[in-house]
Parts: C-alpha cells; structure tokens; sequence
C-alpha cells in the first residue's frame, strides 16, 4: 500500500483517522476505536488537547501521581508528578518524609537571568562594528520598547547587550548577547520576539551606517533565538542531617552509611558513565514536576545536561558530604520555568498542578522542582548503596507485571500480601499466578 499522502495536514480528524487506520493497520475498525477510547468525553476538554499540536488524533496518557510532606522552607507542600516510572513518586514521598523529620529541604534562588543571541556575520573592520554597535545600542534597545513594556512592569525586560566577536571560532561570525529578566514566564516567546526586533533593526542600521552586505562588510544576521543553556537561572536546594540519624539497615551505623552517601557521589563527580545515571535519577524528580506544571522538559534537560558539562566534563549536579557530624547534600539546577503564559492557562491538569502548589510564583517553583530532584537523587542513592535499586523497583514494578500477565484483581490482591515477603521477579509473579485462585 502507497503510504504517501498530500495534504493530510488540512484533512478533518476524523479523515486523517480514517487515513491512518486504513493505511497502517490490520484491523482499522480496532485502530480506530483504540483512539477514540481515549478521547476525553468532555467535548471542550478535547478541542482543547485537540488543538495544542497539528494532526492531534486522540491524547497520550501519562499517570499524575502526588508525593506529599515536602517540607520547603518551613512550608509544607504536595508534589504532583507526572511519570511512568513505577518507583519514582514513592521514593519521592519517602524521602520528603525523611527529611520532614530532621528540617526538610533548605531552597534559594541564585539569579534568574535568561539568554538571548543574535548570530550574525559581518565581514568589515571589526573596529567599525564596535563603534557602530556602541553608537545604536540605544536604538537597537528601543526597536523592543513595545513588547517590553509589559515585561517592564512586571520586574522584567532586558537587562543587558553585548557585541561579541566569535571571529575566532568561525571567519566573520559575531553575536548580540542579550541577558533577560522574565518575571513568572518562562519567557521563550518574549525574548524570541525582542530578538527578532533587535536584529530587524541591526540589519536596518547596518544598511544606513555600515557598508552593504553586497559590498561584503554588512551585516547579514543567521538567526535569532533563545538559549536554553541558563547557568545564571540557578536554584539550590539542599539537606542537612547528624550522620546519627541515619541506621537504614540491621549491623550499619550512620557514619558507614554517610561514608557510602559521599562515595557515591565523588564516584559521579568524576566518573561520567556513573554521572549520567545519577543525574538521570535526579531527573526523575525535576521532569515529573516539571512535565505536571506545564514546563517545557526538553528545554530544561537540555540545560542541565550543559550545565553538568560546564568545567569541560560531565559530572555530577549534586554534592554530599560529612562536616561536623552532619551529612549535608546539595543540588544545584539551572531552571528556566513559568507559571504564567503557555500552558498553564490552557491544560486543566496544569492549572490543578499549579493550584496544588498554592499557585506559586516562577522562583517558588524552581525551589518545589530543584527539591523533588534532590530528594530523587537521595532516594536513589539511599538504595543503591544499602538494598541496591532492584528491590524497591521491583516491588513498585509488581503491578505492571501483574497486568502484562493478565492477573485478576484477587490475583493482585494476593500477590501484594505474597511479595511482602518475596522478591520480585517475573519469573516469580509467573510462578505465583500459576497456583493461586482467579
Ligand atoms: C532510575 O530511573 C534512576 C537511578 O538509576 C538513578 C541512580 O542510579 O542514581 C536509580
């Protein structure tokens, strides 16, 4: 069958499920009723999903879990998290219980500047451009002074432009590096849209005051955009507790178990096959929350992974270790998010997030998703170098070995009580479900 197609873009849902179903599968009429077996019944709820994307068919389930009693500051908050993967949510509610014990989690905002660049070519007297760029800063600034004015009084706007001369990377490449400020927004559309303006304007200047780019010492701008590398949007969050609060296993003390903690970690500080998993684990905790406030997690990955490789090689973004009897462990992420503006007005489940949290501000919620990464990455930690990971996985696992295996809800009833006792495998729910009751 011929799986091209011309215009499916402008075709209606219901051809475009009607194309799909026919051209890809083997039993369409299934195909068909899969997808609309998760439409949302609320017409609106479904316009709404239906238009956040092109070709939207039906929705894509992910759980929303929650993890109460992170206590932040001295306020006490529930998470809500949105993952697949089974343990996550109970070692988050695990460790947030912990550390309510002994404090909770200690959380600042570094800074909250944003970056923005213009990329440019220019292949004039450098000598020119800095002048050129000294006299029309001004001008170039004033080219956003509609779009920034509502930014301006919310406590944003730019708040910085550089010329800079990259010549030395590739021949004539030079850049516009601007810093932002963007309040509750994340900010993406803001400062794409000042960038753009700006570099209408360079371009503009540049045919008055600077040779034509025909004449080959214009400027010829390449694009203008946004970085999602944000080492000075910095949030730290951390714990402290006496080394003797800790006894997790029969024969350890807390010192033997500390010790391990700050291995651990020193193994990530310098290993990256080992950093990349321990900073996935805390991940684990940042995405969840980041993905049920409506954030953008690509952007924030992609950060941090940069942020982690900052001194020239990958390593660890949290820190442990042992002063004055005290275990202490840190985190420290770079967090471009928002509470206001994109879809946090739109997705119900966004608004039910945010409502969750107490409607925070951009800075609260850095703080809220910096600790559910700590407290991921302690969770983690806390396992693998006592248990090891299997056990708890395992268990949190049960049930969707039970459903792959097609156990009836008194089947599942049993296996919970069963597996208290015994380790979980496949092997063993197999075997499990072959003697007991349907
Ligand atoms: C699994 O999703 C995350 C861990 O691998 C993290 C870690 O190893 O630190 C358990």
């Amino acid at each position: 069958m011929d799986k091209r197609i011309e215009g499916f873009s402008k075709f209606t849902k219901a051809e475009k499920i009607e194309w799909i179903s026919h051209t890809h599968f083997n039993d369409p009429a299934k195909a068909k009723s899969k997808l609309s077996s998760y439409w949302n019944t609320n017409s609106d709820i479904q316009n709404i999903h239906d238009e956040f994307i092109e070709n939207t068919l039906t929705n894509f389930y992910l759980p929303l879990g929650v993890a109460p009693n992170f206590l932040i500051n001295g306020e006490t908050f529930t998470l809500p998290m949105v993952i697949e993967e089974s343990s996550v949510v109970a070692a988050a509610g695990n460790a947030a219980k912990f550390w309510q014990q002994r404090g909770g989690f200690h959380a600042e905002v570094l800074n909250t500047f944003k970056v923005g660049q213009v990329h440019f070519m220019y292949k004039g007297n450098p000598d020119l451009l800095h002048s050129f760029f000294k006299k029309n800063k001004a001008q170039l600034l004033y080219a956003t002074d509609d779009l920034s004015k509502k930014m301006k009084a919310r406590g944003g706007g730019i708040q910085s432009i550089e010329l800079v001369d990259k010549s030395l990377l590739i021949p004539n490449y030079y850049q516009l590096h601007l810093r932002f400020k963007t309040a509750d927004a994340m900010g993406a559309n803001f400062i794409n849209s000042c960038l753009e303006s700006i570099a209408l304007k360079l371009e503009q200047l540049a045919k008055q005051e600077l040779e034509s780019v025909k004449n080959g010492n214009g400027i010829e701008v390449v694009m203008s955009i946004l970085s999602n590398y944000v080492p000075e949007c910095l949030v730290r969050a951390s714990v402290q507790c006496p080394v003797s609060d800790f006894v997790p296993q029969k024969g350890w003390t807390g010192e033997a178990f500390a010790k391990k903690m700050v291995q651990a970690v020193e193994i990530a500080k310098q290993e990256p096959y080992r950093a990349v998993t321990h900073n996935k684990g805390i991940m684990n905790g940042v995405d969840a929350v980041v993905v049920a406030t409506g954030n953008d997690f690509r952007a924030v990955e992609a950060g941090v992974h940069a942020y982690a490789s900052k001194e020239g090689h990958y390593t660890s973004l949290s820190n442990a270790y042992v002063k004055n009897n005290l275990f202490c462990m840190e985190v420290t992420l770079p967090l471009a998010l928002g509470t206001v503006g994109g879809l946090t007005r739109l997705h119900p489940m966004v608004q039910w997030s945010l409502e969750l949290l107490g409607n925070p501000n951009a800075e609260t919620l850095m703080k809220i998703i910096a600790v559910a990464g700590l407290a991921q990455n302690f969770a983690a930690l806390r396992s693998l170098v006592t248990s090891g990971i299997q056990k708890g996985h395992m268990k949190m696992h049960l049930f969707n070995i039970l459903n792959q295996m097609g156990a009836t809800d008194l089947q599942k009833a049993e296996a919970i009580v069963y597996f208290k006792e015994h380790n979980v495998s496949v092997k063993a729910v197999g075997q499990f479900l072959q003697k007991t009751s349907l």
